[in-house]
């Protein structure tokens, strides 16, 4: 097996300690990456006199055959590549021979990757972000379709106070909202080219490192469109903090996901039964005929398992690394790749999940009991005067009476509310409706029609906006 590095070596590496230092396996999904660094690399060349400008352009249309040859499938690996690196360059100098020897000039592996990566890593959190968008319109659009419809509201899982689909389906869109400004704020500190710090110590060639940075599109800030190039050398070649932000961003949206999914697990249970999924997204017993289960909420509930592990995972291998490049560092790519194939999938899956639903009105109207009015009632005796910490205690007792009749609050007569206060009188019965809780919470973020309605409005002007 013959190796780039093989110079020094007088001894074949042992067949384990190939497969052991290899990434090829899973680095050449940075294929296109490693192609498009290495054209702006020979590019950037010229400049130096390293290269002629025609010798740079050849270079660049070899590449630009190695390219195809990956597209239709007919590359194929040597059993030395260790790397993509690697491969791309040997295959290169297959074909172009003496002038393909000249592409790795001034750079080095560790620069080189670290560039691909951020490269690949900005094209996934781009794809990411166009995933979320299109969930967010699926929950934007269940919400539309039933924004006023009542049902009740939980606190520790116990009935708590009226709300409505709308409000409770748009309290898994916000998190969403958050998920994308903060991928774009990875993709900012993403976005800072660390090629042409060589192996370590910085390229011994004068690169126009800003025009590279230009070429690859390593523009920080998009809207600005700035070019960013990293400022130390040791610490380009060994900073991994875009992987980590990259990962803590993916675990969030995981977590985002597995809530709103442990929810419509339960919802969607015989004893809830507000929502009933569709077939295309739920799957059968092999022994139960009767059985329709949430498999896929349930696999969107364990995957966050999955990326948190991601997560925790490369912190740990990055704790203890000195600055500049430690083979420990291959170890950032499978958990960001995992991560975003993930993700990939779960979020289309969840917006079809969402988009044929069945909702179940009655289901929700028949939990819709009147103990959630009992805020409302203490409110009513506010509105009369009655300090709130007093009008909490009355209505407890009034909840008590109930109990002992074995009735609900709203059954009892305005006489029977009057043993408990004087304060209570014949216009009391006019808060015990659902709407009247509804609409009673007319703040931003509150359930009055004129709330959701500017939630709603609010929710599609956040999609709309770039994060
Ligand atoms: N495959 C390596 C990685 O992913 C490329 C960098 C190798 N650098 C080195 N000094 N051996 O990290």
């Amino acid at each position: 097996m013959s190796k780039l590095w093989g110079g020094r070596f007088a001894r074949e590496t042992d067949v384990l300690v190939h497969e052991f230092n290899a990434s090829l396996p899973f680095d050449r999904r940075l294929v296109a990456e490693d192609i498009r660094g290495s054209m702006a690399w020979a590019r950037a060349l010229v400049g130096t006199e390293v290269l002629t400008a025609a010798e740079a352009e050849t270079i660049v249309a070899g590449l630009a055959q190695v390219q195809v040859e990956f597209e239709n499938g007919t590359f194929v690996f040597d059993e030395g590549d260790e790397d993509i690196h690697t491969a791309v360059e040997r295959r290169l100098t297959e074909m172009m021979g003496e002038v393909g020897g000249k592409l790795h000039t001034g750079r080095s592996r560790n620069d080189q990757v670290a560039t691909d990566f951020r490269l690949w890593v900005m094209g996934a959190i781009d794809h990411l972000q166009d995933s979320l968008t299109d969930l967010q319109n699926a929950l934007t659009e269940s919400a539309a379709a039933n924004l006023n419809l009542p049902m009740p509201g939980y606190t520790h899982l116990q009935h708590a106070q009226p709300v409505t689909w709308g409000h409770w389906i748009l309290s898994h869109f916000w998190p969403l909202v958050r998920d994308r400004e903060r991928l774009a704020q990875v993709r900012e500190r993403t976005a800072v080219l660390p090629l042409g710090s060589g192996a370590l110590a910085g390229t011994a060639y004068p690169v126009d490192r800003e025009w590279l940075a230009r070429e690859l599109g390593f523009t920080a800030a998009l809207s600005t469109n700035e070019v960013a190039v990293s400022q130390n050398s040791l610490d380009a070649v060994s900073d991994r903090d875009f992987a980590a932000d990259f990962l803590y961003a993916a675990a969030m949206i995981g977590l985002h996901l597995s809530r709103l999914a442990e929810q419509l697990v339960l919802f969607s249970s015989a004893e809830f039964g507000f929502v009933r999924l569709d077939d295309g997204y739920s799957t059968g017993s092999s022994l139960m005929p009767q059985k329709k289960n949430p498999d896929t909420l349930e696999l969107t509930r364990g995957k966050a398992g999955r990326l948190v592990g991601h997560l925790t995972g490369l912190l740990t291998t990055l704790k203890g690394l000195p600055s500049s490049y430690d083979k420990d560092l291959q170890e950032d790519k499978e958990p960001v790749f995992d991560a975003f194939d993930t993700l990939r999938l779960t979020l289309p899956i969840m917006a079809g999940l969402i988009r044929t639903l069945t909702l179940r009105p009655e289901r929700m109207a028949a939990q819709l009991e009147p103990g959630l009015l009992a805020t409302d009632l203490a409110d009513y005796l506010v509105k009369r005067g009655v300090p709130f910490r007093q009008a909490h205690h009355l209505v407890g007792r009034v909840v008590q009476v109930a109990e002992q009749k074995g009735v609900n609050l709203t059954e009892l007569a305005v006489a029977e509310l009057q043993t408990v206060s004087g304060v209570f009188g014949e216009d009391v019965t006019a808060v015990f409706h659902i709407a009247a809780s509804l609409s009673n919470r007319n703040v931003t973020g509150g359930t009055s029609v004129e709330a959701l309605a500017s939630q709603l409005a609010a929710a599609r002007l956040a999609v709309a906006r770039e994060p």
